[in-house]
């Protein structure tokens, strides 16, 4: 094999192509990047939140019932938006204790504390940090006086302690109401309120743009401006902290919004990230609500407003506000994305307005569009619809899929509409934090450079606190004190480390690969009720391959019942039948697997798919699912609909009621033996080779305008598939670097089996070389 870079022979401007994409879930902001220690600081805990939420949790009494009361109170509350507090009433050592995040707060002797309290009341209070057997870290006692106030104090602990409580005691007896109590360690990054250790992993990352704040934490949420629930409104995320209005996160737990859009923004400044906020367009999917069109005004005045507060001067009230919070200089704001991952008309209707709106007066905000959650299907066409139509900058594409859609799936961006809307591929990931998944998606990663059309990239989710899992993989585990980077990571930091700003022509040769072998979806059809109560008659299976029909009696199935048809491998059938939804859950739907060899190794056509509002068709390989197209549906109680699904090949066409409604082939990969992708930024040129198969791979590589060549090697390599890095071996994978030097412009090189190589040379374009 030979590989030749001409770093002369530029194919396309690569500008911010490898970002970050931050979102509060698994607690990756509160308990995780905000520094804040103190859990539940405002006694603003709901049932809303997640049903096991209370104003006290994480908070538990000192002394027992006979010696203190605590009660939880609203009226005359010092912070209106957060009303609820505490009385505490009791004899002198009685109070209420915080205990912060899973495994307590990390103090720090070397480190200073800030903590600040509202209280009020006949008795004076002692607050201490608390180490291994209540021993005093640090404590100090507050006067306080019959009105609110607010009560400031830096500690300076004598001791360390990594799994540290926040005690407020009673000097007296007596009693005393508290507020928002807040304790910020001093020892942050860049004077944020953000942990040291994971900005850290942000900043080495060299992110190019950042994200934020969400994911469906922008849109799941009522449509009222001050609801417990309400959507995502960046303006409540301003000012100082205890104001601003604690508000469920769809993540099923709280955020008290401590970290809001200026310390996203700054964040971003300080990590070397563009900023890329994400706002929602007045409706959420999720629970289908939209507001009516003529009341849009306060979502579209916020998208406004945000590109004031961004780069307002300090003349205009937006611009003012930023100044007054510490950033007179702009934050050069340059992207707006309006939703995320939307699906249903309403979605569209309503960006147009939005579109519209900021283009007007600021023409020049890339605005993004969204093509819903899945990679092909109805909704994503209707992103794309809407984007043409529109005129959008770019289209957020979002997918989480199986290796081997990824391998599979490698040129997809190749044959789309240069003069389109560019790609923002927004959120994906592989499925799995093991080397094989960083491989996988290192090649990934090399078409995304290559494609013309693909302008912004970000794997997703971001963090995720040990203790608290909502979604994996993440690029980035943590518990209070410890980090751990995963493959992924640093497959992507070798991608943004070594961007590079235009992408160089590579001619391959002897890279020719067979196609892939012809296999049918072969296997089991068995059908599954999820959750719900069907009906299903008239079954028929058409195998037109072996020219033979089979018929099957009616049946019902209750909640959660399967019933498993036979087995076919044809390379054309089709499976029809009649389907009667009779009760049962109202969000779930039937499942058909298809091609069922195991659960982990199976088709399924899920109609009623996610919450009633899809007809999907997907794969699991290996024990990974991939969605393979989507279209809105929704099945509705006690019609009959009649559906079929038929197989040609690696064909999957879904019908109802005689109508397409899924259409996809489900391609089998074909192995190229190396990925490959070169760039230049300024005397620097880089070369990245991906080889995803588990042999080595050996190729010449020239570079045609050099001489001599000298720079670096780094490289993931000599790993197993399985590999990961753990809390047990946070290092066990991890780049490594070499020098490398050739007295000609051309050597060869084994590439060794899974493994990613970047070599970063200082090139003289002709001129010379280096030696
Ligand atoms: O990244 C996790 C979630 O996946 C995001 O919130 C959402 O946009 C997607 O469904």
């Amino acid at each position: 094999m030979k590989i030749q870079i001409d770093t002369q022979k530029r194919t396309k401007e690569i500008f911010d192509l490898f970002g970050i994409f931050f979102e509060d879930l698994n607690h990756a902001a509160d308990g995780g990047l905000y520094a804040q220690l103190v859990q539940n600081p405002n006694f603003e805990f709901l049932p809303i939140d997640r049903w096991d939420y209370h104003n006290l949790y994480a908070w538990e009494k000192i002394g027992g019932d006979d010696a203190v009361a605590i009660e939880v109170l609203k009226d005359n509350p010092p912070i209106p938006q957060n009303p609820h507090y505490v009385k505490i009433t009791g004899k002198r050592g009685t109070g209420i204790r915080n205990l912060g995040y899973a495994g307590g707060m990390v103090i720090d002797k070397s480190d200073t504390y800030d903590i600040f309290f509202y209280a009020k009341g006949n008795t004076r209070v002692k607050v201490a940090l608390e180490g291994q057997n209540k021993n005093p870290l640090c404590e100090k006692v507050f006067e306080i006086t019959s009105d609110w106030k607010k009560y400031t104090h830096k500690f300076s602990p004598h001791t360390s302690c990594d799994s540290a409580t926040l005690a407020v005691y009673l000097e007296d007896d007596g009693e005393a109401c508290l507020d928002a109590v807040y304790l910020f360690p001093n020892d942050t990054f860049e004077g944020l309120p953000i942990r040291k250790d994971l900005a850290q992993a942000l900043l080495e990352l060299k992110p190019k743009f950042m994200r934020f704040p969400g994911g469906c934490l922008v849109h799941d949420g009522s449509l009222e401006d001050t609801a417990r629930d309400s959507m995502y409104r960046w303006k409540n995320t301003i000012g100082p902290v205890e104001f601003r209005p604690a508000r469920r996160n769809n993540w099923q737990y709280n955020q008290t919004l401590g970290l809001g859009f200026y310390e996203y923004f700054v964040l971003s400044e300080k990590i070397g990230a563009k900023p890329l906020p994400v706002l929602p367009a007045a409706y959420n999917p999720h629970r289908m609500l939209a507001l009516p069109l003529d009341q849009l005004k306060p979502y579209i005045d916020d998208c406004l407003d945000l590109i004031e507060f961004a780069n307002g001067d300090t003349s205009t009230p937006w611009g003012r506000k930023r100044a007054e919070l510490g950033h007179p200089e702009p934050f050069n704001l340059e992207y707006l994305a309006i939703g995320n991952e939307e699906v249903g008309d309403e979605f569209f209707e309503r960006y147009a307005y939005f579109h519209k709106a900021i283009k007007e007066k600021y023409p020049e905000i890339k605005i993004i569009n969204s093509s819903g959650p899945f990679n092909s299907g109805s909704e994503y066409e209707k992103g794309y619809k809407s984007a043409y139509e529109n005129g959008s900058d770019l289209i957020d594409e979002h997918y989480y899929c199986s290796p081997t859609w990824f391998l599979a799936n490698m040129h997809r961006y190749d044959n789309f509409d240069p003069n389109g809307p560019k790609v923002f591929l927004g959120e994906y990931a592989s499925w799995g934090n093991e080397v094989y998944n960083a491989v996988v998606e290192a090649a990934y990663m090399t078409h995304l450079q290559n494609a013309p059309v693909v302008a912004l990239a970000c794997y997703a989710p971001l963090f995720c606190n040990v203790n608290y899992i909502n979604w994996q993989p993440d690029l980035i585990w943590f518990d209070k004190n410890r980090v751990v980077k995963t493959a992924n990571y640093y497959v992507q930091k070798l991608f943004s480390v070594f961007q590079g700003d235009y992408v160089a022509d590579v001619k391959k040769e002897g890279f020719e690969t067979p196609p892939p072998k012809e296999e049918n979806i072969a296997g089991k059809i068995i059908f599954i009720s999820d959750d719900t109560e069907v009906s299903i008659s008239n079954i028929t299976v058409i195998d037109e391959e072996n020219q033979k029909i089979y018929a099957f009696e009616d049946f019902s199935l209750e909640r959660r019942e399967q019933k498993e048809l036979f087995y076919i491998d044809s390379k054309k059938y089709k499976l029809k039948f009649h389907l009667v939804k009779r009760g049962g859950n109202k969000f779930k739907g039937l499942i058909v697997n298809f091609g069922y060899k195991d659960d982990h190794n199976r088709h399924y056509w899920e109609i009623g798919g996610w919450q009633n509002q899809d007809l999907a068709v997907s794969h699991r390989v290996e024990g990974k699912s991939t969605t393979l197209t989507e279209s809105r549906f929704i099945l509705e109680e006690n019609r009959q609909y009649s559906l079929c699904l038929e197989v040609e090949g690696r064909t999957i066409k879904g019908h109802v009621d005689g109508k397409l409604m899924n259409n996809i082939e489900d391609k089998l990969p074909v192995i190229e033996p190396l990925y490959v992708t070169a760039s230049v930024k300024d005397d620097e040129a880089y070369l990245k080779v991906v080889n995803v198969t588990e042999k080595a791979q050996k190729a010449e590589i020239e570079f045609l305008r050099e001489k001599a060549l000298s720079g670096m090697v780094h490289k993931i390599a000599g790993y197993d598939k399985f590999d990961k890095n753990t809390f047990d071996e946070p290092d066990k994978v991890k780049i490594k670097s070499n020098e490398f030097k050739h007295s000609q412009n051309r050597f060869t090189y084994e590439f060794e089996p899974l493994s990613v190589t970047v070599f970063a040379f200082k090139i003289n374009n002709g001129n010379g070389g280096t030696s």
